[in-house]
């Protein structure tokens, strides 16, 4: 059992996918066509955005929100350092200062360590929604109105996931979704969506994405070649259509995970589906805290089943080259203990109690 499999992944509907390029390649309809048109606005209902704007990727689409929102030299812009490199990539590569803060309990950005690391300097605050669960929004937006700060979402592994019943990327200035093929909405490569309700940001991106070019061709700033291809698009909305039942399916994964290992007093695990009235998990990824950690990895490696450690098992500010010292214990903390157990939908029940049931064995339970 591959941690994720991509042939797996998607060739259970591989006619339906080959008749919808078909489709796509006999139209010639390559870049800014109906195709993606159609999932702009279907995502953006969905969301119940005024505006979703296909792009490159999710990094793409940071960069250019932080460039709407006019971050630049100069600027601080406050973020959880357990999240990829790509969540500061972005607001770095407009040439502010990054800064690194501690996640919770929940491994989210924690919101007292975005209180401490505020500075007359700070502009920008810049959640991350990992693993298909929405930051604790309250205390984010509280901040951010007291010091007048720009939240920008990192909703790259959110998609559909919701605080206090609102969707993850609808509470800042603009948010960034990720169509990487191992998200829950995947495509087949790069891809990512900018939303977000204010007007002038919405016009801005969709500049920045096609090389500063408005519709009349004219030029109007430096821009990016960062646009969602028509084609990625096309797959995407394909897929979009049946997003609850996807949703459902990995939320009832999580819950038979959870059965299967809440007695483990040396496992920590996310939050059960339902347990917490607050939140609406879609589990992106289902990432468990464990004792003896790697020795478990091997365990479940010998048993046939692929695990992940994200991010090359490093915390932004451990990436030495980045320049950003800090110390975060409870990150750090979090990077000796967690990992990843398969979460996708070439799961079946009987695979995820095999898991559970290998993991069991190893605590001698
Ligand atoms: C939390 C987070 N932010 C940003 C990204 C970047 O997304 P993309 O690969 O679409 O640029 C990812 C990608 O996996 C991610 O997990």
């Amino acid at each position: 059992m591959p941690f994720f499999n991509y042939q797996a992944a998607f060739s259970g509907r591989e006619s339906a996918f080959l008749d919808l390029i078909r489709n796509v390649i006999r139209r010639g309809a390559f870049i800014l066509q109906q195709d993606l048109a159609d999932f702009e606005a279907h995502l953006a209902a969905y969301l119940g955005v005024r505006h979703a704007i296909g792009v490159g990727n999710a990094t793409d689409g940071l960069h250019m929100a932080f460039r709407a929102a006019g971050i630049g030299p100069g600027d601080e812009v406050i973020f959880p350092s357990h999240t990829m490199v790509a969540s500061p990539a972005s607001a770095a590569l407009c040439g502010a200062q990054v800064v690194p803060v501690d996640c919770g309990p929940d491994h989210l950005i924690d919101p007292e360590a975005v209180a401490r690391a505020i500075t007359p300097r700070t502009r920008a605050i810049l959640p991350v929604h990992l693993n298909g669960r929405t930051c604790a929004m309250d205390p984010i937006l509280a901040l951010a109105e007291r010091h007048r700060l720009v939240v920008i979402e990192d909703a790259a592994q959110a998609l559909g996931s919701k605080y206090k019943g609102r969707f993850a990327g609808t509470f800042g200035l603009a948010a960034a979704f990720s169509f990487y093929p191992a998200k829950i909405l995947g495509c087949f490569g790069d891809g990512g969506a900018v939303v977000t309700d204010d007007d002038a940001v919405a016009r801005r991106i969709r500049l920045l994405r096609d090389h500063g070019r408005n519709e009349q061709g004219e030029v109007e700033c430096w821009g990016l070649n960062s646009r969602l291809d028509n084609l990625q698009a096309a797959v995407l909305d394909f897929q979009f259509r049946d997003y609850g039942a996807v949703i459902a399916r990995r939320r009832a994964l999580a819950q038979l995970y959870d059965e299967g290992l809440r007695d483990l007093p040396e496992l920590r695990l996310p939050p059960a589906p339902g347990s917490d009235p607050d939140h609406f998990d879609v589990f992106q990824n289902y990432e468990i805290e464990a004792e003896r950690r790697d020795e478990l990895r091997e365990h479940l490696k010998r048993h046939g089943i692929g695990t992940l450690i994200q991010w090359g098992g490093k915390a932004v500010h451990q990436f030495e080259g980045l320049g950003l010292r800090a110390s975060l214990p409870a990150t750090e903390a979090l990077f000796r203990r967690c990992l990843m157990l398969p979460m996708n939908l070439t799961l079946s029940d009987d695979d995820v109690e095999y898991v559970c049931g290998c993991i069991r064995a190893f605590y001698g339970r």
